[in-house]
């Protein structure tokens, strides 16, 4: 295999040592193209070039692997190889979750593969065991902790009392963060990843912006007093849930986690997956979702899934009977909110627990999803905090948008009791 690297920073290093140090699979990397001029290689110079054509427009290199950090390069340079014939792995999720329907034609129509393990959850091997294991069971829930940068700031500020920014400089030194972390902490990051699983696990390829991400941006000590005097860590947990009726119901939300859930210790830059099928049960799968030598090794596996002719098969896309996305479901949550227009424009349709202080006030109930997703900008704008606080879920009247009949109430366990 002749590999044409894009991208020689945190992961392109990470693959380049993994590769180098892999003692039972052979690839080779002919060209790697970088971005700035000045900055000092550890690689010969020869290997280097600042024109993507050279690699792109080589007959020798079959193997495109994608590792920079601009998803509209990124996206000129894949679909360009894949129109060249060339099979891709990228780490990109933001890349795949803008494309997946144009990036899933081209493959199909340029017969290569476009392998992309690395870009869920770093070094857990998720959209392989969705594609392979779990290809013919019906799935009720993806869930768990996607986003390694956001769970090293809340193990540190929440365990360690580290201070947000200095949690958020830490994770970039370890080159946990992106370069740019809103993506990371205002739940992009993982919200891009539960798109990408969403396709492999319930066969459904699903806009960007009709998914509810709220980060962990507005966090405040007195939320982490709350979780901690009820015995909830604080954790961004995407919910990826089919529901009644063939609908699916996706969200990125931080949660408050009981201590009997597998999600409870997953700390720092380690990700955990929660896989419930219909018949199988629950599984999980903990690993590193971030880091240089996890994602690298991610990459490799790709590679060489590749030299065996490794292809996804996207099976429960192609089926007929395919789910529908809706965000009119009700959901419990817990509010902190400043003033009494806050609670006018996020309505509750139940309300179990509530407190009112001087400088702290919250709800606990029920709010439709939709809700929340139409106030997202006003939420954080007035630093409002949102984290999910209750095990259901339940689709909501088509017309009102309410619980039409407590009975209705489908009773599912988002967090792991
Ligand atoms: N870091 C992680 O732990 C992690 C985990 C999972 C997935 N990912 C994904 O992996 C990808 C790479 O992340 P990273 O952390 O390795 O980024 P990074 O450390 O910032 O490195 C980015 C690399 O891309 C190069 N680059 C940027 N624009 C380019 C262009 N137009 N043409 C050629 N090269 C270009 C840069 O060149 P220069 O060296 O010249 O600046 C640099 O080498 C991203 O999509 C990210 O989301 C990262």
């Amino acid at each position: 295999m002749k590999i044409g690297l894009f991208g020689f920073g945190c992961v392109g290093q990470g693959l380049y040592h993994v590769l180098n140090n892999s003692t039972g699979f052979r690839a080779d990397i002919v060209r790697i193209a970088v971005k700035h001029r000045h900055k000092p290689r550890s690689v010969s110079a020869d290997l280097i070039t600042y024109n993507k054509w050279e690699i792109l427009n080589d007959p020798e290199i079959n193997v495109v692997v994608e590792l920079i950090d601009d998803a509209d390069e990124a996206y000129s340079i894949v679909s360009e190889a894949i129109k060249k014939g060339k099979h891709v792995v990228t780490a990109n999720k933001k890349l795949l979750a803008l494309h997946l329907e144009t990036l899933y034609q081209l493959q199909q129509e340029h017969n290569v593969s476009l392998l992309y393990e690395a870009a869920a959850c770093g070094s857990i091997p998720i959209i392989r065991s969705l594609e392979e294991y779990f290809d013919n069971e019906e799935l009720e829930k993806v869930s768990g902790i996607f986003n390694g940068t956001t769970n090293y700031i809340l193990s540190k500020t929440i365990k360690e009392r580290l201070s947000y920014g200095d949690a958020l400089k830490q994770a970039q030194e370890k080159g946990f963060a992106e370069t740019d972390p809103t993506n990371d902490v205002e739940g992009f990051d993982p919200k891009f990843k539960a798109i990408i699983i969403a396709l492999h696990a319930f066969g459904i390829i699903i806009r960007p912006e009709d998914v509810l991400n709220i980060g962990i941006t507005t966090l405040h000590d007195n939320d982490i007093r709350y979780a901690s005097e009820k015995g909830y860590r604080i954790k961004l947990t995407p919910v990826i849930r089919r529901l009644s009726g063939n609908r699916i119901s996706v969200f990125v939300v931080p949660g408050f986690v009981k201590e009997t859930s597998h999600l409870y210790n997953v700390d720092n830059e380690f990700n955990g997956v929660i896989v419930e099928g219909k018949f199988s049960g629950e599984q999980f799968l903990q690993g590193k979702g971030a880091g240089s030598y996890p994602t690298g090794a991610a990459v490799l596996s790709d590679v060489s899934a590749l030299s065996h002719g490794y292809k996804y098969e996207f099976k429960k896309y192609v089926q007929q009977q395919k789910p529908v996305l809706t965000n009119n479901v009700l959901v419990k949550v817990y509010l902190r909110y400043n003033t009494r227009e806050d609670l006018e424009r996020l309505p509750f349709s139940e309300v179990s627990e509530s407190y009112t202080g001087h400088h702290y006030h919250y709800v606990v109930g029920t709010i439709n999803l939709q809700t929340l997703l139409a106030q997202r900008e006003y939420i954080l704008k007035h630093k409002l905090f949102v984290a999910l606080a209750g095990e259901y879920v339940a689709a909501a009247d088509e017309t009102t948008g309410t619980l039409a009949d407590a009975k209705a109430l489908e009773k599912i366990s988002l967090i792991h009791p």
